[in-house]
């Protein structure tokens, strides 16, 4: 199988060296990480001893990158994705300072419902698509998604100088808070 590493600078330190392969759509590093990645290394998030989950974490980029800003790092994606997370893991291990390991989840929103409580947080960042059923499948994603979440933007100036785009979206999500009867 044909691979490639894709370094990823650090502000601190060497860079992450993270294998891609030929394959399906998980097995490169895409934009939106590279630009989530860059938005926790500025600071904004302090991740030191946070409990961070990514979802569909793909090659690990982000992951590995907030497990090298000391967070307690847990990367999920589908079965055919382990194998290549592992080896993502294992090439970076040395730059972590906090703890990193990979698992595989269910469907995304069965996944959010079932891993969310009323204090997390979800940083979820995506490149808008603008062809093919892209568009209709974006929309109906975050319809469903506003049945029990509140999804805010965060604005493009508090991305990364350099790694922004305006076509690539951070939004925060967090659990609605349900009313208890008095
Ligand atoms: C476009 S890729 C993005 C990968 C990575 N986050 C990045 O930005 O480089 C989408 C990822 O979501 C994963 N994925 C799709 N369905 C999933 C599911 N039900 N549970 C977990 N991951 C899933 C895919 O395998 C793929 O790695």
């Amino acid at each position: 199988m044909a691979s490639f590493v894709r370094e990823l600078e650090r502000r601190a330190g060497p860079a992450l060296r993270l294998e891609q392969r030929s394959g399906g759509v998980g097995c490169v590093v895409w934009d939106a990480a590279l630009v989530l990645a860059k938005f926790l290394e500025s600071g904004a998030w302090p991740l030191s001893r946070r409990a961070v989950l990514e979802l569909g974490a793909g090659t690990g980029a982000v992951g590995i990158m907030a497990a090298t800003l000391g967070a307690d790092v847990t990367l999920t994606d589908l079965q055919e994705l382990q194998e290549l997370l592992a080896v993502n893991i294992e090439n970076n291990r040395h730059l972590v300072t906090g703890s990193v390991r990979a698992e595989s989840l269910e469907p995304l929103l069965k996944t959010l419902r079932e891993l969310t409580g009323p204090d997390t947080c979800v940083l979820c960042c995506y490149e808008q698509r603008t062809v093919g059923r892209n568009p209709e499948i974006e929309r109906r994603y975050f319809e469903l998604l506003q049945v029990d979440f509140e999804l805010e933007r965060v604005p493009l100036d508090q991305h990364d100088e350099e790694y922004r785009s305006e076509d690539i979206h951070i939004v925060t999500i967090h659990r609605k808070r349900t009313n208890s009867p008095s």
